[in-house]
């Protein structure tokens, strides 16, 4: 059940708080996506709020949308809200100011982004990754393969292929798989330059291994529950085959990122089941590193990545 809003004036100034903790996002004029109210740690219990390009974008766990945002503000191009319900996963409603009728772009450290208000529940950018597509541009070498599994809209192949990389993107869907390839493009590479594979993360890292394809760097990023041809997989119940199977194509002093967004997941058992995994490949773990969520995000640090190092 969604927690009480507090009364308007209280929202406004959390709202206003809220916009000053973020000035030096709002400053960065490299970045145009970022949170700005991030639930209950900002003073909105069950609300969040994220900025692209302007436009808000209004998710709430609760069935209203709070009145603060129901009438147009100054210095706002839009605002859209979207109930956070995984079981309708509604497209976001617009409430006022530009309709974004046509898909868009906005920045994150200088990379292009094509975002979409009508495509589906998810617009094309995962906010929380901000600090690992990053990192995965700073580690990567010119002529280094990453795996990009579970890519959905390829942003992790994009900060890789920037920097020389060359990117395999890996997703269950082909819309997804053609929303990469134009992100690619948006940032001056050639798609044809990287590949693509569609079908199951976990079937294509087999297929590899008896290829003897190997990554320098794996990505592993999926949603909390799959259905594929190949069965049902769970983050809470196989992420360690997952590791295992990425482990298992993953060069000599290679990488992985093990990202997980699924809340009744605690970090320790995460780090247990990454750690099985690689162990059940027979790889030994150089440097292990956990990695915080984006400052933007100061609610519950539901998100744990690990960087696995490997011998
Ligand atoms: C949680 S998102 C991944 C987020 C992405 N890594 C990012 O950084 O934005 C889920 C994606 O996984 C894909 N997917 C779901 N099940 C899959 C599977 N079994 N194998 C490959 N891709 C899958 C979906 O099509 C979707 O694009």
């Amino acid at each position: 059940m969604a927690m009480p809003h507090p009364s308007e004036p209280l929202q406004e100034q959390c709202l206003e708080l809220a916009i000053s903790k973020r000035a030096s996002l709002a400053d960065d004029s490299q970045t145009t996506a970022y949170r700005l109210v991030d639930g209950e740690a900002d003073g909105f219990p069950g609300v969040v709020v994220e900025i692209f390009d302007g436009v808000w974008l209004v998710s709430t766990l609760g069935k209203q949308l709070p009145a603060l945002f129901r009438e147009s503000h100054v210095d706002v191009r839009a605002l859209y809200w979207k109930r956070l319900d995984q079981d309708q996963k509604d497209v976001p409603q617009w409430i006022w100011g530009e309709r974004v009728d046509a898909p868009f772009h906005v920045l994150e450290d200088g990379m292009k982004i094509e975002l979409s208000m009508q495509t589906g529940y998810s617009q094309g950018l995962f906010l929380d990754q901000r600090l690992n597509r990053r990192r995965v541009r700073d580690r990567m070498q010119p002529g280094q393969r990453v795996l990009n599994t579970f890519s959905y809209t390829g942003m992790f192949s994009v900060a890789a292929a920037l920097v020389g990389g060359i990117t395999t993107s890996l997703d269950l869907s082909n819309p997804y798989l053609q929303w990469g390839r134009r992100n690619l493009e948006a940032n001056g590479i050639d798609p044809q330059s990287q590949y693509f594979c569609k079908g199951d993360a976990m079937s294509w890292m087999k297929r590899f291994a008896k290829q003897e394809r190997l990554f320098t760097g794996i990505i592993l990023d999926p949603p909390t529950f799959s259905r594929s041809d190949a069965g049902v997989f769970s983050v809470q119940k196989d992420y360690d085959k997952l590791v295992h199977a990425a482990a298992i194509i993953t060069e000599p002093a290679g990488w992985i990122l093990a990202t997980c967004n699924d809340r009744r997941l605690e970090h320790e058992r995460f780090e247990v089941m990454v750690r099985e995994g690689v162990r059940f490949a027979g790889r030994q773990i150089v440097e292990l590193t956990h990695t915080p969520m984006p400052e933007d995000f100061i609610d519950e640090h539901y998100l744990k990545s690990i960087w696995v190092d490997l011998a």
